[in-house]
């Protein structure tokens, strides 16, 4: 089995060929990131047109690069949803040309499904790959939410942000200490110049019965902090960034409240990069007795790996290939794929 992944759903490009074991034959991607620095963020129209001049090269270089043709694919997976529409119609409109021009099943995958499957890639973790179920925390710069990982198809959002992403208030808190963007990796180097404990700031929701996010109150904390002038900014920014790590490993203990059937916590998306996350939630897994796993951080963020992963896995678990009118979805809540399987 050849299976090629393609991922367009946001400002990266990439695209991925599997085997039927889900070994990685190979992978690429394409960052816009230079392309949006200097908006401060990504600018879905620059980025359709990026995604549209990118993709056919990417895809014709990276089946090359594994000595395949189009010829050799047996199934194409595009994501379809949710983000940016753009990006989306050309990732997955590409993933259905090559399923009509080669006559080969086409997968309509989730992308929050790529990010929910990732760690179950044989041979990823240097351990066997998480039994079903397991919790997952995806903290990224489009989302922010805890998730009951069920079975292929099967995912119940536990709690999401009640208003920004997690590494969205990273990139703002970053904005404000006038460090360029995305800022996350930034505030993280000017945060290990600093006390945390100098600059006290709010937690919010910390302690809150179940396992909502909010980050504006302390984004809000930040600025007014700022503003008074008598805080250094590595203190601030350790300040921010400690915040958030309590605030992280406390929801993730009231996600396993409302999950105790979790066998481990898996972590996602590019703020799992971040060392003070990564320690408070492997502090709420260990209390919990279970391991904490996430994936290299290459396959953290976005990529095609997972795209083509997910549906190895669909396949797997023999979920139907999607037709090849199906509509890209900017939103696209992951229980409803649970619905849509029970209609087949
Ligand atoms: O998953 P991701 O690469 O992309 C999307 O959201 O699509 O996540 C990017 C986010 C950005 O907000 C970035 O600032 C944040 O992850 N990030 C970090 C770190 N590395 C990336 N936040 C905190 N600490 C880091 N080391
Ligand atoms: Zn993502």
């Amino acid at each position: 089995m050849r299976v090629l992944g393609l991922e367009a759903s946001c400002d990266e490009t990439a695209a991925a060929v599997l085997d039927g074991h889900g070994r990685i034959l190979v992978e690429a991607v394409l960052s816009q990131e230079m392309e949006h620095a200097r908006f401060g963020g990504v600018v879905p129209e620059i980025a359709a047109r990026a995604h549209l001049a990118a993709l056919p090269a990417l895809t014709a270089r990276v089946l090359a690069k594994a000595g395949l043709e189009y010829s050799d694919l047996t199934a194409v997976a595009g994501t379809a949803g949710p983000g940016l529409i753009g990006g989306l119609i050309i990732g997955s409109g590409f993933a259905k040309g090559v399923a009509i021009a080669r006559s080969i099943p086409f997968f309509a995958i989730n992308h929050l499904e790529g990010h929910a499957l990732t760690a179950r890639l044989p041979g990823l973790l240097g351990q066997p790959p998480p039994a079903f179920p397991y919790l997952l925390l995806l903290l990224s710069g489009g989302h922010c939410q805890c998730v009951a990982v069920e079975g292929v198809g099967r995912y119940r959002r536990l709690g999401t942000t009640l208003d920004d992403a997690v590494g969205e208030a990273f990139d703002k808190a970053a904005k404000m200490l006038g460090l360029p963007w995305p800022g996350g990796p930034h505030l993280e180097r000017l945060a290990a110049l600093g006390d945390a404990k100098a600059v006290a700031l709010p937690r919010p929701l910390l302690g809150r019965a179940g396992c909502d996010f909010s980050w504006s109150g302390l984004k809000t904390a930040v600025a007014q902090r700022i503003a008074r002038g008598d805080a250094r900014r590595e203190d601030v920014a350790a300040g921010f960034q400690a915040a958030v790590a309590a605030v992280l490993a406390d929801r993730a203990a009231h996600a396993f409240a409302m999950f105790p059937a979790a066998t481990a916590l898996v972590v996602a998306g590019g703020v799992a990069a971040n060392g003070a996350v990564r320690a408070a939630l492997a502090g709420a897994a260990a209390t919990q007795g279970v391991p904490m796993l996430a994936p290299p951080l290459r396959l953290c963020t976005d990529n095609a790996v997972m795209i083509a992963w997910a549906a190895v896995e669909r396949l797997g678990a023999g979920l139907p290939p999607d037709a090849l009118d199906h509509a890209p979805r900017p939103r696209w809540p992951l229980e409803e794929l649970l619905s849509q399987q029970s209609l087949n």
